[in-house]
């Protein structure tokens, strides 16, 4: 597996934070006290850890995550899955996406999680290993996510679902409910909505592999989160409400960047990490 750099830097999350609270630069450099200078270097991305620190309480963000970020950008460790899960990751434009395979052991039933931008290393696992894909499961149908729908329907034979709030047209698509489940063997795949970056973004909860695993599209990022710039505060909401409440243990599998683990989030996300200040009251300057 090569290396797979973090989608976001310190300034992605900036911005992103900065945009969902529609926070204008006029006021976070009159709430945070800081020099106009200082947002530009952060913007071209230099490193300024006290005007990150005190811009972050603006932002509801953690400034030791965000601070960690900017100077050593700590790199998730994920333990090795023995069976039964396998990441891809391929380019799309001047980006990469993620999509994934997960399986039953004994049954050899599938299931296709996003379908990422190239399926044929996919296809070569799933004939490889013999298992027989029994449906495509979509995290939202921005295109990247979806983009070998087509193919990967024609090859494996299988149906696509998506949740029933999601804005997509196309005849092998099917739609589930929130909370809704779909089983391989002993494996059982919960359906958690965790809506923001779109209507009916979903987070997969596999359980009964060797660790509980949530693949979750845009809703989480190692390091950051999917944008929105129209719903961002539901999209924080209901990424801490259904992903933060699961097992410490649980490996995460987003859209984009690394695999990670809820553990490491919980310390260096700076969306989630427990100093992140909720709601700053507009114009106070806390102390730290
Ligand atoms: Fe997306």
């Amino acid at each position: 597996m090569p290396f797979i750099p973090l989608e976001d830097n310190f300034a992605d999350v900036v911005a992103k934070a900065q945009r969902g609270l529609r926070i204008t630069d006029e006021e976070l450099l009159t709430r945070a006290e800081v020099p106009a200078e200082e947002l530009v270097a952060i913007r071209a991305g230099k490193p300024r850890v006290a005007a990150l620190r005190r811009i972050a309480r603006h932002l509801r963000l953690s400034p030791d995550a965000l601070e960690t970020l900017a100077t050593d950008a700590a790199y998730p460790r994920v333990p090795v899955f023995p069976r039964g899960f396998a990441f891809f990751n391929s380019p799309f434009g001047d980006m990469t996406v993620n999509n994934y395979l997960v399986w039953d052991a004994k049954t050899r039933e599938a299931a296709v999680v996003d379908t990422g931008a190239e399926i044929d290393s996919l296809l070569g696992l799933v004939a490889a290993e013999r298992l027989r894909v029994t449906c495509i499961l979509l995290t939202h149908a921005h295109r990247d996510h979806v983009a070998c729908l087509d193919q990967l329907c024609a090859a494996t034979g299988a149906d696509a679902w998506i949740n029933e709030r999601e804005v997509i047209d196309h005849p092998r698509v099917r739609r589930f409910s929130d909370q809704a489940y779909f089983h391989l063997g002993v494996i059982a795949i919960k359906c958690l909505p965790t809506g923001g970056h779109s209507p009916g973004q979903t987070t997969f909860y596999v359980q009964g592999l060797a660790r509980p695993l949530a693949l979750c599209g845009d809703a989480l990022f190692s390091g950051s989160i999917g944008g929105s710039d129209t719903h961002f505060e539901e999209q924080v909401k209901s990424t801490r409400a259904r992903i933060f409440s699961l097992p410490r243990q649980t490996v995460i599998g987003p859209g984009h960047g690394p695999l990670t683990t809820l553990a490491h989030e919980r310390e260096h996300n700076p969306f989630f990490a427990p100093d992140r200040v909720a709601r700053p009251v507009a114009g106070s300057t806390p102390s730290a």
